[in-house]
């Protein structure tokens, strides 16, 4: 088939690279021209692991190309994905200009019957605007889809190619739409869920809030096990055994970040609002997340006192290993408030450095080559992100490299037993701390 997408960013260009590798004919589209050009030169504009073999290979073949152009390459479409941000407005609503422009260009392109597939998260009730504006630039026929999108940035292949389900909302059974999209996705062999395009928009908010609360809800647990000397993994595991409840998103830590669950969830609860319900539980998750942030900054400046001019490492700065995104991650607030306190950090990330560095720019930030540089001489380190060379590092040459042995771990990426034995005052989450010395700190509970 030929297939436009609108929007080439972590969506649209993931999504455009593997349908192409399914075989069809794809124009990834946007209206950012440095992005246009670097995919033209072969250069992928997000980190996304196995993405740019996958995409090199399908433009070599003749099968991918990109456009700014909307007109042009919209004409011959069968099916236009619409996969442009929804990013939160201060009051936490979900900004639809960009979906409502792209429809805007899509009704001045069409010439002939196209579905308009939406994978843009937007509240419910957006797709029929969306239909409206296409039909005031166009009177022929066309039909717009819900088509929400699930997959999770490091995995996005992957979820693309083997996904749980694919929720299609259509209204007014529209059978020969309906037959098309069950035919682009026969390939992939994975339950398509038909629905209307209400109830449609409804499930991708849903799923990313349910998914949020099991976040915050295992957190509150940590919480609680921390003070009572039990163990947040032993919890979770037992937990997650049951086959009501399920072992994902049980793991305790430093809460959710990304482009997703932070905008979602606020974007869920205007939903709400705006048909005067209040959604008090997700309100709770949202308080409970921000608050799982700030529990880092109390353990450092429990077991340092003040930070004012002490020296803390930073590892992870992405929101979560695997991507290059740190829209929303922990790390910014982080990092502000060590800074608002005085202390100095000195940062490492594999990959998300560069991204990073053009929303951080204070000063007494140090940019570190490796995760050994970024531990130098620090008086405590955080474990921010969970990538995989930081629980492989060697805990002896890290902890004679350090001026004080002192790991506050936001992910639990370490063992009790390791820790132990390298002699660092470890302080987890969801865990008992382990202290070489019980005298050199008063833990108390004060928030910073
Ligand atoms: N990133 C994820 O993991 C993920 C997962 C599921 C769903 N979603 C949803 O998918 C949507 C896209 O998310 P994303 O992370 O890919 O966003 P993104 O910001 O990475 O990409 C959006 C792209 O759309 C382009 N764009 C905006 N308006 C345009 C227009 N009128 N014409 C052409 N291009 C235009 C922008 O330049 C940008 O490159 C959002 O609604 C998001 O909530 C994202």
């Amino acid at each position: 088939m030929n297939i436009v997408i609108i929007g080439t960013g972590y969506v649209g260009l993931v999504s455009g690279v593997c349908y192409a590798e399914m075989g069809h004919n794809v124009v990834c589209v946007d209206h950012d021209a440095n992005k246009i050009d670097s995919l033209n030169l072969g250069e992928s504009t997000i980190f996304e692991p196995g993405l740019n073999e996958m995409m090199s290979r399908n433009v070599r073949s003749g099968r991918l190309s990109f456009s700014t152009k909307t007109i042009e390459s919209v004409r011959n479409a069968e099916i236009v994905f619409i996969a442009v941000g929804t990013p939160p407005l201060p009051s936490g609503q979900a900004n639809l200009n960009y979906v409502f422009k792209a429809a805007e260009n899509i009704g001045e392109s069409l010439s002939k019957y196209t579905i308009v597939a939406v994978k843009s998260t937007v509240p419910v009730g957006s797709n029929d605007v969306v239909e409206q504006i296409i039909s005031s630039k166009f009177s022929g026929d066309f039909c717009v889809v819900s088509l929400p999108e699930f997959l999770r940035e490091g995995s996005a292949i992957e979820d693309t190619f083997h996904p749980d389900r694919i929720i299609i909302g259509i209204d007014n059974n529209d059978e020969r739409t309906k037959e098309q999209l069950k035919n682009f996705y026969a390939p992939l062999n994975v339950p398509m869920v038909f629905t209307d395009r209400k109830s449609s928009e409804m499930i991708k908010y849903a799923s990313n809030a349910f998914l949020a609360t099991k976040i915050s809800f295992i957190n509150e647990i940590a919480n609680i096990c921390e003070k009572l000397g039990a163990n947040v993994e032993e919890v979770a595991y037992g937990m997650g055994l049951d086959n009501r409840i399920g072992m994902s998103f049980l793991k305790a830590g430093i809460g959710y970040g990304g482009s997703c669950f932070p905008k979602d969830t606020e974007a869920l609860i205007q939903i709400a609002g705006n048909v005067e319900h209040e959604f008090k539980l997700l309100r709770s998750v949202v308080e409970v997340n921000q608050y799982q942030r700030m529990k880092i900054l109390t353990k450092l400046k429990n077991s340092l006192g003040s930070l004012e001019g002490k020296e803390i490492g930073i590892w992870g700065l992405s929101f979560k290993p695997g991507t290059d995104d740190i829209r929303e991650t922990p790390a910014i607030e982080i990092i502000d408030r060590i800074l608002d306190h005085g202390g100095l950090v000195k940062v490492y990330d594999p990959i998300a450095m560069d991204n990073f560095k053009k929303v951080m720019d204070r000063p007494n930030i140090k940019w570190c080559s490796s995760s050994l540089r970024a531990s130098e001489n620090c008086d405590a380190l955080c474990v921010i992100t969970e990538w995989p060379e930081f629980k492989y590092i060697d805990l002896m040459k890290l902890k004679s490299i350090m001026r004080r042995p002192i790991i506050i771990d936001g992910r639990n990426i370490y063992s009790d037993h390791e820790i132990k034995e390298a002699g660092f005052d470890y302080f987890p989450v969801g865990k008992k701390a382990s202290r070489t010395s019980g005298d050199i700190f008063h833990i108390q509970g004060g928030e910073i």
